[in-house]
C-alpha cells in the first residue's frame, strides 16, 4: 500500500522533464516559433464562439453590465495566466499543465490533470467545430440565399441531422495544415486571427455609430447576482489563452517568449471583448438580445445598427473564420499535450512518434483528428460542452498550486517569469477558479464525474504499469 502511494505521488525531476524537450520517438520537433507567433497562437485558441454567440447569451443575465461580467471573468482568468506564464517559463514544454503537474504534484494528480485537459482541447474543439456549420450557412444563405441541408450540418438527434458533416470539413482541414507543419500552422493561424481582429473591429465601427447612452440605463438591472453568473458563463471566452504554453518545444525561445505570449495574448482578447461588449450594449437594447438564439449574435447586432445586410455578412464570415482558428490551434494543443504523455509512458508509444520528415507527430495528429471527427460528426455535444469549463478550471487549479509548490520545492530553478505578489496571486487563483467551478450545474458536475472515473479506470490499466518512472522507480 504504501509503495502504491509512493509510485502514485512520484514526481519527474523538472531538469529530466526540460532535457527530453523537442525528443519524440524517432524524430524531433522543430523550434520555429516566434513569440508573434506565439501570442497569435493564443489569440487563435480563445478568440471565439464566446465572443460571437455567448455574448449575446449572457447579456440577458446581466443587462449592459456584461461589460463588467467580461471584466470580472478576465481577472479570474489573470491569476491562472501569471501561474501559467510563471510555469511556461521555468519548465517549457509540450505538456502545459500536464507536464508542471508532474514536476510538482506527482503522477496520479498529472495524469488527472492531461484527463481534464482533453475536455478542454479535444472535447471543446469538437462542440466549437459542430457550430461552424452554422456560421457557414449563415454566411452562405447572407451571401446567396441557399443553405447546406439539415441533414448534412446537424448530429443525429439534432433537428433533421444526420451526420455532421461540416464539422468533419473543418476538423480535416486543420488536420492538412497541422501535418504540414508547426510553422506553416501558426502562419496561417496568424492571418486567421489578423482576419477575425478587423471583423471584430470592424462590428465596432458598426455598432457605435448607432450607440445610445439611453441603452445602458439601468445599467445592471439585475443586480450584482446577475453580474456573477454572466461572468461564469462568460469565462468560456477566456479559455485558450494557455494554448502557447503547449509549444514549449517549438517555440525559438521559449524560456522568455511563453511567458511574454501568455500575458500578451489576455491582454489582448480582454480588449478586444471589453470593447466589444460595450459597442453591442450600447447598439442594442438589452432586453432585446434573446438567449435561445443561436444565429451569431453580433451579425445580428450589425444588421440591425446599420439596416443592411451585408455587415451582417462581414461578422459571420469573421465568425466562421475565428472558429476555424480555434480549431486549428486547440487540436494543436491536444496533440502536443499527448505527445509528452505518451513519452512519458502514461498513454502507448505511438503518440510521441514524430515523423523524421515533417518534424511533426503524424500519427497523434491523425488519430486526435478521427476521435474529434467521430465526436463532431455525430454526437450533438451542447452538454459536454458545459464540461469543458469545469475541466479546464481544475486544470487551471492545479497549475496555481503547482506554482505554490515548486516555490517551496525548488526555490533554486531559475525562472523566466515570476508572479508578482506570491503567495496571494496563485492562492487567489485556486479560490476564483473553485467558486467559478460551484457556480456550474450539477449535471455538468455529473458529467466531469463520469469522466474522471473512466479516467482514472484508464490510468490504472495502462498508465500506471507502464509509466517511464518504473524503469528506474525512485
Ligand atoms: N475561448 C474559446 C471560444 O470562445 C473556447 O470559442
Amino acid at each position: 500500500m504504501t509503495s502504491m502511494i509512493r509510485r502514485l505521488s512520484r514526481t519527474k525531476p523538472t531538469e529530466e522533464i526540460v532535457a527530453e524537450g523537442g525528443h519524440g520517438e524517432g524524430g524531433e520537433l522543430r523550434r520555429t516559433m516566434t513569440l508573434w507567433q506565439l501570442t497569435l497562437f493564443s489569440v487563435g485558441a480563445t478568440l471565439g464562439t464566446g465572443i460571437f454567440v455567448i455574448l449575446g447569451q449572457a447579456v440577458p443575465k446581466a443587462g449592459p453590465a456584461v461589460v463588467v461580467a467580461f471584466l470580472l471573468a478576465a481577472v479570474t482568468a489573470l491569476f491562472s495566466a501569471l501561474s501559467y506564464a510563471e510555469l511556461a517559463g521555468t519548465i517549457p514544454v509540450a505538456g502545459s499543465s500536464y507536464s508542471y503537474a508532474y514536476a510538482t504534484l506527482g503522477e496520479l494528480v498529472a495524469w488527472v490533470c492531461g484527463w481534464c485537459l482533453m475536455l478542454e482541447y479535444a472535447v471543446s474543439v469538437a462542440a466549437v467545430a459542430v457550430g461552424w456549420g452554422e456560421y457557414l450557412n449563415s454566411f452562405l444563405g447572407d451571401l446567396f440565399g441557399w443553405t447546406l441541408p439539415a441533414a448534412l450540418t446537424n448530429s443525429p438527434g439534432q433537428q433533421g441531422g444526420v451526420i455532421n458533416l461540416t464539422a468533419i470539413l473543418i476538423v480535416v482541414l486543420a488536420t492538412w495544415l497541422l501535418l504540414r507543419g508547426a510553422s506553416e500552422s501558426a502562419g496561417a493561424n496568424a492571418v486567421f486571427v489578423l482576419i477575425k481582429i478587423v471583423v471584430l473591429v470592424f462590428f465596432c465601427v458598426v455598432a457605435f455609430t448607432a450607440f445610445e447612452a439611453g441603452n445602458l440605463t439601468p445599467f445592471a438591472p439585475l443586480g450584482v447576482a446577475g453580474i456573477t453568473a454572466a461572468a461564469s458563463q462568460v469565462f468560456f471566452s477566456y479559455i485558450g489563452f494557455d494554448a502557447a504554453s503547449t509549444a514549449g518545444e517549438e517555440a525559438k525561445n521559449p524560456k522568455r517568449d511563453l511567458p511574454l505570449a501568455i500575458m500578451l495574448s489576455l491582454g489582448v482578447v480582454t480588449l478586444v471583448y471589453v470593447l466589444v461588449a460595450l459597442a453591442a450594449v450600447g447598439a442594442m437594447p438589452w432586453q432585446e438580445f434573446d438567449p435561445e438564439s443561436t444565429e451569431a449574435g453580433l451579425s445580428l447586432i450589425a444588421k440591425q445598427a446599420s439596416g443592411a445586410t451585408w455587415p451582417g455578412l462581414v461578422i459571420s464570415f469573421g465568425a466562421a473564420i475565428a472558429i476555424a482558428s480555434v480549431v486549428l490551434t486547440v487540436l494543436y494543443g491536444q496533440t502536443r499535450i499527448l505527445f509528452a504523455m505518451s513519452r512519458d509512458g502514461l498513454i502507448p508509444k505511438v503518440f510521441a512518434k514524430v515523423s523524421a520528415r515533417r518534424q511533426v507527430p503524424v500519427a497523434n495528429t491523425l488519430i486526435v483528428a478521427a476521435f474529434v471527427s467521430v465526436l463532431a460528426g455525430f454526437i450533438p455535444l451542447g452538454q459536454l460542452a458545459e464540461a469543458t469549463s469545469i475541466g479546464t478550471l481544475f486544470a487551471f487549479a492545479i497549475v496555481n498550486l503547482g506554482v505554490l509548490v515548486l516555490r517551496r520545492t525548488r526555490p533554486d530553478l531559475p525562472r523566466s517569469f515570476r508572479t508578482p505578489l506570491f503567495p496571494l496571486t496563485p492562492i487567489l487563483g485556486v479560490i476564483f477558479c473553485i467558486v467559478v467551478m460551484a457556480g456550474l450545474a450539477g449535471v455538468t458536475w455529473l458529467a466531469f464525474g463520469i469522466w474522471m472515473a473512466v479516467g482514472l479506470l484508464a490510468y490504472f490499466l495502462y498508465g500506471y504499469r507502464h509509466s517511464r518512472l518504473n524503469r528506474s522507480d525512485r
